[in-house]
C-alpha cells in the first residue's frame, strides 16, 4: 500500500466522521470519582497490581472467587480457548451449524447464489449481507414454540472488497469510490436492510422452511412510514415526501430488540456513512448535520441516487436514524420509523415491562462520547391483545442517562418547552428535540460515555447492562465516574439498577461490573475476577443477551490477533454472587469476523448467533494482507475455492437437547 488505508473502520475508530461531541458536559478532570480511587486504594492495598489479575471490589469483599473455591458456577461449560483461525469453535458439548448465508434464498423465485454474476434484483430476494441482530418469535400455536417460528435478522452494511470480484477497497483516499457503478450501488442498497425468514427445527437441527408467506426483504427501498411527534415535520419533507411521512427504506441497522406484542424493533445506526455532497451554504441543517458526522461519504450512493447526496435533498438525512418498528407476521405490513424514540446513532433497542407496566426501551448512542438513552411509553402494554400495542411507541417520553460521581444516576426527560429545549436554543416544537436528541441531551448534562452499544435489562434481578466498547479518545483530563479510563481501548461494562426496582423510575444506581482487557497486565487495568482464566477475559463488548435463566452473554466486535491475541466471540459473564466478574469463553468467530445477534429461543435450547463480516483483514497488523474478493482471510463458512467468505447466521444447540451452556 503506497497510501495508509483510510476505511470505514478507521474513520469511525479516528472520530474523522466527526460525531464527535462539542459539548463540555462532565469531561472535566475533577469528577474523577471517589469510588474509583477508593476502588485504586483497595487494589493497591492488596497489591495485585503485582499479581496476574484484578478483581472486582464485590468479588474482594466476599474473598477468592467462586470457581476457585470448587463452588458451582452458573456456566458449567467447558471453556474453548482463545485464538484467531479460520474456522469457528464453540464449546463442547455444543453444535455450531450454518442456518443461513448472504445471497442464500429468501423470497420465492430468489436465484441460487452465484458471486461472479450477482444483480440488485437477484439479492433483493436473497438473503442480505452483514447480518447483525437477529430476533426469534414462536410461531403462534406451535407444538414447540422453541423450534418453530420466524427470525428477524438485520442487514447492516456491505464491504465491497470482499462482495464483488475485481475491485478492491474502494473507501481509500486514493481510490475514492472509482471502481463503483450503478449496477453495484444498487446490489449494496438491495443488500442492506434486513430479512424475515421462517425457521424449523426437525430431528435438532434448523433449517429455514422454504417459500414461507412469512418470508421478507427489507431493503434501502421498502417504502416506510415516518410516525410519532416528528412525522410530517418540514425537517422531514423531501421532494420525494412532500409530507414528511414517508420514506424509503432503512440503512445501518445494527442491534435492536423483540417486543412483548410480537414486533420486531431494528435499529438505524451510522447513517451518515450513506451521505455525500456538500450542504448549501447557509443550510438550517448544518449543525444537525455536523453533529451526526454528516456527510460520512463512505459509500458511492450519492453519485446515482439524488436522495443520498446533501446538496440535492438536505433533509434525507433526517429521515434515517431512528428505530424502525416491523409486524414480522403481517409480511405486507408497512415498517415505521418510530421518532418518538429520538435520532441518533442507535446500536440496539431492548425493552422491559415496568412496574406499572408501560414498556422501557434501553437504547446506545454509539459513538464516542455519546449517550445512553431510554423510552418509556405512556400507555401500559396489553399482554393480552397484540393488536392493541400497535401504536404505543408513538406516545412516550425519551431520557437520556446522568452518570454522578457517587454511584447514583438520573434519567433526564427530553422534553420541548423544559429547561434549555426552547426555542432561544432552536427547539421549536418536539420534533426538533427528537431529530436533533444528541444536542438536545448536549443541553442537558447527559455524561459523555465510551460509545454505548447494547443495553439490556435483566428480568430476572431487574439490574440493566450497559456495553461500553472502547474509546481510544478519552483523554486522562476527560475521565468520568462511569468513564474512568483514559485511552480505553478495551471498553467496560456498567451495571444500573433502577430505584424501586422500576424500569419507568427518573433515578437509579449504578457500578462497574467490569473493566475489559487483559489482566494479565497490570497497566491495562482489566478487573475481571480471579477465576477468570487465559481464555475468559475480552476486549470490546457490544452486543449482549440475558437467558431464560438470567445469565448474561457478551458479544465482542475488535478483538483481533493484534489487538487482544484473540478472535470476537462470546464469553459468558458472571454477574451475582462470589463468581461475579468471571468471563468464560463459549464461542469464537472466524478470522475477520465480529459476533452479533446473540438471541436465545424459549427455554435456551437454542443460542442464535450471526457472523459479520468474515474474510476482513486485521487492520490494525501491518503485516496483514488487504482483504478482498479474492484473498480473504477466511473463505469461512464454505470454504470453497473461488467462494468469497459469506456472512451466516449460527444456531448453537446443545447435542442431545436442553439448555445452551449448561
Ligand atoms: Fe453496529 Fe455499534 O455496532
Ligand atoms: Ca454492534
Ligand atoms: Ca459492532
Amino acid at each position: 500500500m503506497t497510501e495508509p488505508l483510510r476505511t470505514r473502520l478507521q474513520a469511525a475508530e479516528d472520530g474523522e466522521d466527526a460525531g464527535s461531541n462539542p459539548s463540555r458536559n462532565a469531561t472535566f478532570g475533577d469528577v474523577v470519582a471517589t469510588r474509583f480511587d477508593r476502588r485504586d486504594l483497595l487494589r493497591g492495598l492488596l497489591g495485585v497490581g503485582a499479581i496476574a489479575a484484578v478483581v472486582t471490589p464485590r468479588a474482594l469483599a466476599a474473598g477468592p472467587a467462586a470457581a476457585a473455591q470448587g463452588q458451582a458456577t452458573p456456566f458449567p461449560f467447558t471453556e474453548i480457548e482463545a485464538g484467531s483461525d479460520a474456522h469457528h469453535h464453540v464449546a463442547e458439548g455444543h453444535d455450531a451449524d450454518i442456518l443461513i448465508r448472504w445471497g442464500d434464498p429468501v423470497l420465492p423465485g430468489a436465484p441460487a447464489f452465484d458471486p461472479l454474476n450477482q444483480s440488485a434484483a437477484a439479492q433483493a430476494r436473497q438473503f442480505g449481507y452483514n447480518n447483525d441482530f437477529v430476533g426469534y418469535f414462536p410461531m403462534p400455536g406451535a407444538a414447540d414454540p422453541a423450534a418453530h417460528g420466524l427470525l428477524v435478522v438485520n442487514h447492516e452494511y456491505t464491504n465491497e472488497e470482499l462482495m464483488f470480484p475485481g475491485l478492491g477497497r474502494q473507501d481509500i483516499k486514493t481510490v475514492a469510490f472509482k471502481g463503483m457503478n450503478r449496477d453495484l450501488v444498487d446490489i449494496e442498497m438491495a443488500a442492506h436492510g434486513g430479512s424475515v425468514i421462517e425457521v424449523k427445527r426437525n430431528d435438532g437441527k434448523w433449517a429455514v422452511v422454504p417459500g414461507s408467506r412469512y418470508a421478507r426483504r427489507i431493503t434501502v427501498e421498502t417504502p416506510m412510514a415516518l410516525s410519532g411527534p416528528a412525522a410530517g415535520s418540514d425537517r422531514l419533507k423531501t421532494t420525494d415526501d412532500p409530507s414528511g411521512r414517508a420514506v424509503k427504506g432503512m440503512i445501518n441497522n445494527c442491534a435492536g430488540g423483540t417486543t412483548p406484542w410480537g414486533t420486531w424493533l431494528t435499529c438505524e445506526e451510522n447513517i451518515n456513512y450513506y451521505f455525500s455532497g456538500t450542504l448549501a451554504e447557509g443550510s438550517a441543517e448544518a449543525t444537525n448535520h455536523k453533529r451526526l458526522g454528516l456527510p460520512g461519504n463512505a459509500y458511492a450512493w450519492g453519485r446515482f441516487h439524488e436522495r443520498f447526496d446533501l446538496s440535492k435533498e438536505p433533509n434525507e438525512p433526517n429521515r434515517f436514524g431512528w428505530v424502525v418498528e416491523i409486524a414480522p407476521f403481517d409480511p405486507a405490513s408497512v415498517p415505521t420509523k418510530r421518532t418518538a424514540m429520538g435520532r441518533f446513532k442507535h446500536e440496539g433497542a431492548a425493552g422491559i415491562v415496568s412496574k406499572s407496566g408501560r414498556y422501557v426501551v434501553y437504547q446506545g448512542d454509539d459513538e464516542r462520547f455519546d449517550y445512553v438513552y431510554k423510552f418509556v411509553t405512556d400507555a401500559a402494554v396489553d399482554l393480552a391483545d397484540r393488536a392493541a400495542n400497535r401504536d404505543i411507541l408513538d406516545s412516550g417520553t425519551l431520557h437520556v442517562a446522568r452518570f454522578d460521581a457517587d454511584g447514583r444516576g438520573a434519567w433526564m426527560p427530553l422534553v420541548f418547552g423544559q429547561g434549555p429545549l426552547t426555542p432561544e436554543n432552536g427547539f421549536t416544537a418536539q420534533a426538533d428535540v427528537l431529530i436533533e436528541a444528541r444536542r438536545a441531551s448536549d443541553l442537558l448534562g447527559a455524561t459523555k460515555m465510551d460509545r454505548p452499544e447494547d443495553v439490556e435489562a435483566n428480568p430476572k434481578t431487574g439490574k440493566v447492562y450497559v456495553m461500553l466498547t472502547n474509546n481510544g479518545k478519552r483523554k486522562a483530563g476527560d475521565v468520568n465516574a462511569a468513564n474512568p479510563r483514559p485511552d480505553n481501548r478495551f471498553g467496560h461494562i456498567v451495571e444500573l439498577t433502577p430505584d424501586d426496582g422500576d424500569h419507568a423510575a427518573s433515578g437509579f444506581a449504578w457500578e462497574i461490573l467490569v473493566k475489559c482487557g487483559d489482566p494479565s497486565i497490570a497497566a491495562v487495568g482489566a478487573t475481571f475476577s480471579s477465576a477468570t482464566t487465559k481464555d475468559g477475559w475480552f476486549g470490546m463488548p457490544d452486543n449482549c443477551s440475558v437467558d431464560g435463566q438470567g445469565r448474561l452473554w457478551v458479544a465482542t466486535d475488535g478483538n483481533s490477533p493484534s489487538k487482544t491475541g484473540r478472535n470476537d466471540g462470546i464469553w459468558a459473564m458472571e454477574t451475582e454472587g462470589q463468581g461475579r466478574g468471571t468471563g468464560k469463553h463459549f464461542f469464537r468467530v472466524p478470522n475477520g469476523a465480529e459476533m452479533c445477534g446473540p438471541y436465545f429461543t424459549p427455554g435456551d435450547t437454542t443460542f442464535f448467533v450471526a457472523v459479520q463480516h468474515p474474510g476482513e483483514a486485521d487492520e490494525e497488523d501491518p503485516k496483514a494482507m488487504p482483504a478482498t474478493f479474492e484473498a480473504p482471510s477466511t473463505r469461512w463458512p464454505d470454504f470453497i475455492d473461488g467462494m468469497p467468505p459469506r456472512p451466516a447466521i449460527v444456531a448453537i444447540t446443545r447435542r442431545g437437547g436442553g439448555r445452551v451452556g449448561s
